[in-house]
């Protein structure tokens, strides 16, 4: 075990004013439920708001919702690229999880591999604005109003983000935000629904009534591991969890028997000033997208925008060689600089029988070369200066460990399909 300053790959921060905030919860009752979600439903201009124990819970009740409305629709598209908890979410609700192709200048579904695969079968098409670069939702909203298709829209990572000054979450018929680890908000674990649909409203308050509240010890559980998120995120810290197997940091899992509950008054203290966090974590993620894309010179992010509120910033490298040897060089320097989802969803083991034959090459293009690089307010000049010089191409002072030939993957050249020489 190494001891020394480890940046955490994505960081939110809990004051000691929300950690107060989360314990007064305890003894709060509903109240904090409901200042939540009011302060919510003002913020987003929404009709309905949920408050639930995860992001994937809020994605099953919403699903199990759509079902009731459409039973003889039976399969849910989504990104072949995306958070294995998607996948778990749709299994849970009984429904087929069908893959669509992406575009790697923007991890969206590709456009027209979209038109092919929604079918009179799709219950739903879930965009999912990916470190928070938003889905080409005008476009995937006219196609699901052309074919009765409900757009669900998934945006765990982009709270707060906008797409054409519209929030995401708000621009198809229902969404959902995470309050998980590493999210712009957190509380630890908590999940939020949001619709203006009377119909659909109606049919989740159907499901929702019947979850029930955490029961108190698993509360008390979940507070504690609040208190020590809010003490370990730190990079000072970091390194004990980082360095911890069993605790399976930054890992992503297919796990369709998690628990949906609702979100505890606890864990709705815990986020009471929600709004202000939000705000300065975006401010924050912007200042630092902006300053590593002026220093990582002419190589564009995935998403091709330097003002984008990215949760992470992400970037394609020339080769999966590349890849690992700029992820094991950060892992060494306690820079933070990750993979994402470390394969396609159709590789799933779970799933994966269901995609036999069936390839998705641009998700597996991406999943092989994507990093991404941490933008929260604790990376610091010198954190920058060291990722720009793992970073940066062949002579223009990079470093030695993870040089290449040509170094970054330029956006504007598209997906490759194959391994640069
Ligand atoms: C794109 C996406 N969807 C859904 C989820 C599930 O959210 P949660 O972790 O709160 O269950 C995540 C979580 O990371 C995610 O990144």
């Amino acid at each position: 075990m190494r001891v020394r300053r480890t940046l955490p790959p994505s960081a939110a921060p809990l004051s000691l004013r929300d950690l107060w905030s989360g314990f007064k919860g305890f003894l709060a009752g509903e109240t904090y439920l409901k200042s939540l979600e009011e302060g919510i439903k003002e913020y987003f201009g929404v009709r309905h708001v949920f408050l639930v124990s995860s992001g994937k819970a809020a994605l099953y009740l919403i699903l199990r919702s759509l079902k009731s409305l459409r039973p003889v629709r039976s399969e849910v598209l989504i990104p072949a690229y995306t958070c294995f908890s998607v996948p778990s979410a749709i299994v849970r609700a009984g429904l087929k999880v069908t893959l669509c192709d992406i575009d790697a200048s923007s991890l969206d579904f590709d456009q027209k591999l979209l038109g092919e695969g929604v079918t009179n079968r799709t219950l739903c098409v879930v965009p999912n604005h990916l470190f928070g670069i938003p889905s080409r939702m005008d476009d995937i909203v006219e196609l699901c109003r052309e074919r009765n298709v409900f757009v669900l829209e998934d945006a765990a990572q982009a709270m707060g983000g906008r797409h054409g000054g519209r929030l995401l979450g708000t621009i198809g018929d229902v969404g959902f935000f995470s309050l998980g680890r590493g999210k712009s908000v957190t509380c630890g674990s908590g999940g939020i629904i949001v619709t203006n649909s009377e119909v659909i409203g109606r049919a989740i308050d159907r499901e929702y009534s019947r979850l029930a509240f955490p029961r108190t010890k698993d509360d008390v559980v979940e507070y504690m591991k609040a208190v020590m998120m809010s003490l370990f995120i730190r990079p000072q810290l970091y390194w004990i969890p980082a360095a911890l197997p069993f605790l399976k940091l930054g890992r992503t899992f297919f796990d369709s028997g998690f628990t949906a509950m609702r979100l505890s008054p606890m864990q709705a203290g815990l986020c009471i000033d929600w709004r202000r966090r939000l705000e300065s974590a975006m401010s924050v993620r912007k200042k630092q997208a902006a300053m590593f894309c002026r220093r990582l010179k002419g190589q564009e992010p995935v998403g091709g925008v330097s003002s984008l509120p990215y949760l992470r910033l992400p970037f394609l490298v020339e080769s999966r060689d590349r890849k690992r040897k700029i992820c094991a060089a950060s892992n060494r320097k306690g820079l933070g600089i990750t993979q994402m989802y470390p394969f396609p969803i159709n590789d799933v083991p779970q799933i994966a029988h269901r995609f036999a034959g069936a390839a998705f090459p641009v998700a597996r293009f991406v999943a092989e070369r994507l990093v991404t690089i941490p933008l929260h307010e604790w990376v610091s000049d010198k954190d920058r200066d060291e990722m720009v010089r793992l970073l940066l191409p062949a002579g223009s002072g990079h470093d030695r460990e993870t040089a290449g030939s040509f170094d970054v993957v330029r956006a504007a050249d598209g997906f490759v399909g194959k391994e640069r020489a």
